[in-house]
């Protein structure tokens, strides 16, 4: 067996599983906030509830834990500009379609699938936190997701 402390087998290890991948975005008084994620899932039908977790030492980390509202954008598969977007230390609305919800949350337009939610709950998840959002209303789109494997996007 390997060695649990041997970062770079360990996140390989982890890299075996797809997922597909998604920007949750949320408002702020300095603009529109996104981050690109792939920690998201659903955990609760009944109350719909779905999670997603954020670095700590993100700069984007404190915005999210600061806002009572969060958009995820599941991508489609022709996405990959948009995902790269909101991965670099820029703000990454410049060149995209997007307007604010009601709430004051930016909404990315033509994404495969989209979950707008509700601060449920936050949960301490060592060097990340972990984000419980309520659903609130939600979108589908046709198309392919975006699916990140082994470190690429398939
Ligand atoms: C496919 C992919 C998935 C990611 N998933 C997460 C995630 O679930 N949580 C997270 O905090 N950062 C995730 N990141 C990293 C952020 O998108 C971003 O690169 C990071 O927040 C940059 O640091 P900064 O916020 O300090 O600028 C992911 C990056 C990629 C490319």
């Amino acid at each position: 067996m390997a060695d649990v402390t041997d970062i770079s087998i360990y996140k390989e290890a982890l890299s075996q599983f797809a997922t597909g991948v998604t920007i949750v975005t949320c408002g702020s008084e300095q603009g529109p906030v996104g981050i690109t994620v792939n920690s998201f899932t659903s955990v609760s039908l009944n109350p719909p509830l779905v999670l997603w977790s954020a670095a700590k030492d993100s700069k984007r980390h404190d915005y999210f834990a600061n806002s009572n509202h969060f958009v995820i954008h599941v991508l489609k598969k022709q996405q990959i500009d948009l995902c790269s977007a909101f991965v670099k230390p820029t703000q990454g609305f410049e060149e995209i379609d997007w307007q604010y919800n009601s709430h004051g949350v930016p909404i990315i337009n033509d994404c495969l699938a989209l979950f707008e939610c509700s601060f449920y709950s936050k949960h301490e998840g060592g060097d990340h936190t972990i984000f419980l959002g309520r659903v609130d209303s939600f979108n589908i789109d046709k198309g392919e997701p975006l699916i990140f494997l082994q470190g690429k996007y398939t």
